[in-house]
This record gives structure tokens, C-alpha cells and sequence, in this order.
């Protein structure tokens, strides 16, 4: 197979051992640690992971599992472990509150009360998020329900179903990740020059003549990715944030900013043995699929119903609360206030069904637009999309939702119902604008 000489195969991330055989209930441990990997050849490069050396390994439960994750921080320095779109109490979310001290156990327990998913987690330190999660701290949690293991869609894992974390570095001349952020990096976030899918540089993987599930994550730090198929080919959203849409959406091209996922569907069907296609972002390509008669295909169609998306009358609401999302560099805010963590922003009753309008302000500066987009990420609760500037989400947006792209001069209006006690974050989720305060904190109660 010379066609792949010299190019890296596609990491799959392991499914994390269950230690518990209670079929009701899950025991997982995590160790944050340092690491070690060569993304380029002779060159070492400093990492940190979890049970490994960069990434981490996909934590899989059932919904009504009763789950248990002791998390050791061997990483030498504080952090701390969230559990992004994840309906959990504000104890369990391991927020900027939760650290974990060097050396020490975090060991949060929660029961999964929400439909099949993929989700992630990732550190969440005060002033720190950016920097952890490009060393490498980022994993992938994932949901099953019995409503979606009915469903006849392609389930075996890294064979027909695949997940892809997408995420773009900077590595200097000795290969070192650099997160020495200039000023650029702080008023932008930080971008780097080199793509990776589950830590690999250009890699590939073998595919299936038929259908493929990919479970995407935008896991890097603040690149918006517009992806799409080398070949022009259409593909099938099927899934948001927090779980399956209604029915496929049928696409050319995704838009996807840094914390959200989108579970895709593509069908390599008509391809040959051999025959590949390139996975690109903005046109240029950084991964590739490459048909293979050896790998057990997945089924021929895909269901034309999904999940039961039952919608939150807006005529609920108890309240509308309104987040402004301002300014650039080291001035960015929300309703003009920067993260406190011994402030708490917004109360909000337990239980309650609230709308939130979330705009971006763009600023005018000497005559020009100044403004950029902003992913707006809430912690504690799954939200759907109302409207965007008063028009209905497009249908790939019509699911449940935490991370929603808000553009310059656009509003977007959310509905949620807050079912989770404690303290909770929002925030945009383009790191480096989270580390300098563009976060703010609502307490459920
Ligand atoms: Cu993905 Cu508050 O984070
Ligand atoms: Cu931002």
C-alpha cells in the first residue's frame, strides 16, 4: 500500500475501562499527567494527557448510569477537570472552583440524565483553560440511550464510527508547543499553523465502502473551521452538541467554532477500493479517508427520523436575561463585567425555563468593524436555539445546543430549563478570551 507511505494512520482514542461491573453503574480513573510525543519527526515535544501523553481516552456511559470518575492530578501544577455539556450539579461540574491541587484526587459522582451525546472535558483553571487544553488536556465523553441503540446508524467504534478531535497548534523550531501569546493571540486567540486530528498531523484512515459516522469536536482554542469534502461531496448532519437532531440535515460545508461537536454521516458507497477523499478546512485539506473492502461497513441507509426533540414553549419562560458579549484583547467582557470568581452574576430559580439573549457587540473603531464571532458556551444545562436575529436556526442547529456561534452585530435567543443546583459558568469559548474574563457566573437554586 504505498499510497500511505510515510502518512501517519488516524488515532483512535480508547474507550476508557469501566471498573465497576455493575451494569447500572460506572467507575472510571483519570490521571492528568505530563507527556511526551513526537508530532514532528526527531523532534520531542512537551505535552500533558490524560492516561497518556496527550489527549485523552473517550469516556463512554448509558443514560441512568450512575457514574464515578476519580481524576489524580499529576500534572505537577493545579487544574481542573469539566465535563462540557454534561447536566450535572455545580459540585460535580469541575469548573474554575473545582481545582485540583498537585498531587490530589478530584472524585466527582453524578448520574447521566441526558439523551446519547458526544460531549467532552477538559481542564477549566482560572486564567489557565487555554494554556492546559493546548498542552494536550481534552477528551472525549459520549453518551449511549436505548433510543438511539434502536436506531440503525453505524456504531462500530473507529471502524464505522469515528471520532475526529480537530484541533490546530503552534509548534516552534524545536518543535515545543509555544504558548507564549502575543498580542495577536490574546486579542484573536491563539491560532496555530498546523492541523491535527487526534493529535496527528495529516493523518489517515480507512474507511468502509458505505457509511461512516464521524463524531466531531472542535477542540482547539479558538479556530473557526469551515469543513468540507475535497471532493464537493454532500454529507449528513445528524447530530448537535447535546445529542441527535430530528431528521439528517443534508450539507456541502460546516461551520464548527472551538467547543462545539457535530456528528456527521458520510457515504463512501460509489468509492472504489483505495479511492480517497480529503477532510478540509477553508479548502485545504488535513486528514484523508481512504476506502478499504476490508473493514466491516455499517448499514446502507440512514434513518430519516432521529431523536424526539420535544421543543420548550417560549410562552414558559420565566424570564429573559440579556448577555453582551464586548470589546477585544484584554478588555473583553459580558454586560461590560469581567470574570469574578467571587462574584456571582446571575441567580436563577431551580427549575425555571428561561430565554437568554446572547449578542455580540461590534465595535465601530476609526470607521471599521472591529468586531469578531464569538462562541458562547453555558455550563449546567442542554439550550435550543430560538431564533438568530429573528430567523429560525438553520436545520442543522435545530437540537440541543451548549456552544453557539455569535457573530458580529448578531443576537441569538436560547431557551433553557435549569434542572442543576450549584454554580455554573458561561463564557466564550475561545480560550484565551475566557482566560482574560470574558466569563461571567449564574447559581442555581
Ligand atoms: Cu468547554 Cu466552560 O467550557
Ligand atoms: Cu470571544
Amino acid at each position: 500500500e504505498s499510497y500511505l507511505e510515510g502518512e501517519k494512520p488516524l488515532p483512535i482514542p480508547p474507550i476508557l475501562k469501566d471498573e465497576n461491573p455493575d451494569p447500572d453503574k460506572a467507575e472510571f480513573n483519570l490521571v492528568a499527567q505530563k507527556g511526551s510525543m513526537e508530532f514532528l519527526e526527531g523532534k520531542k515535544t512537551d505535552t500533558f494527557g490524560y492516561n497518556g501523553d496527550y489527549l485523552g481516552p473517550v469516556i463512554r456511559v448509558k443514560k441512568g448510569e450512575d457514574v464515578s470518575i476519580k481524576i489524580k492530578n499529576e500534572l505537577g501544577e493545579a487544574t481542573t477537570v469539566h465535563w462540557h455539556g454534561l447536566e450535572v450539579d455545580g459540585e460535580q461540574d469541575g469548573g474554575p472552583h473545582s481545582g485540583i491541587q498537585p498531587g490530589t484526587t478530584w472524585n466527582p459522582k453524578f448520574t447521566i440524565e441526558q439523551p446519547a451525546a458526544t460531549l467532552w472535558y477538559h481542564p477549566h483553571l482560572i486564567h489557565k483553560t487555554g494554556e492546559h487544553v493546548y498542552k494536550g488536556l481534552a477528551g472525549l465523553f459520549i453518551i449511549d440511550d436505548e433510543v438511539t441503540e434502536k436506531l440503525d446508524l453505524p456504531k462500530d467504534y473507529g471502524v464505522n464510527d469515528i471520532p475526529l478531535i480537530v484541533q490546530d497548534k503552534q509548534l516552534d523550531v524545536n518543535g515545543q508547543i509555544d504558548y507564549n501569546l502575543s498580542m495577536h493571540d490574546v486579542m484573536m486567540g491563539l491560532q496555530g499553523d498546523t492541523i491535527m486530528v487526534n493529535g496527528a498531523i495529516d493523518p489517515y484512515v480507512e474507511v468502509p465502502k458505505g457509511k461512516v459516522r464521524l463524531r466531531l469536536l472542535n477542540g482547539s482554542n479558538a479556530r473557526i473551521y469551515e469543513f468540507r469534502l475535497s471532493n464537493g461531496q454532500a454529507f449528513y448532519q445528524i447530530g448537535t452538541d447535546g445529542g441527535l437532531l430530528e431528521k439528517p440535515v443534508e450539507m456541502n460545508k460546516l461551520v464548527l467554532s472551538s467547543g462545539e461537536r457535530a456528528e456527521l454521516i458520510v457515504d463512501f458507497s460509489t468509492f472504489k477500493e483505495g479511492e480517497t477523499v480529503e477532510l478540509t478546512d477553508q479548502g485545504t485539506p488535513f486528514m484523508k479517508f481512504v476506502v478499504s473492502d476490508n473493514k466491516k461497513s455499517g448499514p446502507s441507509e440512514i434513518p430519516d427520523r432521529l431523536a424526539e426533540i420535544s421543543e420548550v414553549d417560549p410562552s414558559t419562560a420565566v424570564k429573559t436575561r440579556e448577555f453582551v458579549m464586548q470589546g477585544m484583547g484584554r478588555n473583553v467582557s459580558i454586560n461590560g463585567k469581567q470574570m469574578d470568581m467571587d462574584r456571582i452574576d446571575e441567580e436563577i430559580k431551580l427549575h425555571d425555563t428561561e430565554i437568554w439573549e446572547i449578542s455580540n457587540e461590534a465595535m465601530g473603531m476609526m470607521g471599521m468593524n472591529h468586531g469578531m464571532a464569538h462562541p458562547f458556551h453555558s455550563h449546567g444545562t442542554q439550550f435550543l436555539i430560538l431564533d438568530r436575529d429573528g430567523n429560525p436556526p438553520p436545520a442543522n442547529e435545530a437540537g440541543w445546543k451548549d456552544t453557539i456561534l455569535v457573530m458580529p452585530g448578531e443576537k441569538v435567543r436560547v431557551i433553557a430549563t435549569f434542572n442543576h443546583k450549584g454554580l455554573f459558568m458561561y463564557h466564550c469559548h475561545i480560550l484565551e478570551h475566557e482566560d482574560y474574563g470574558m466569563m461571567g457566573q449564574f447559581k442555581v437554586d
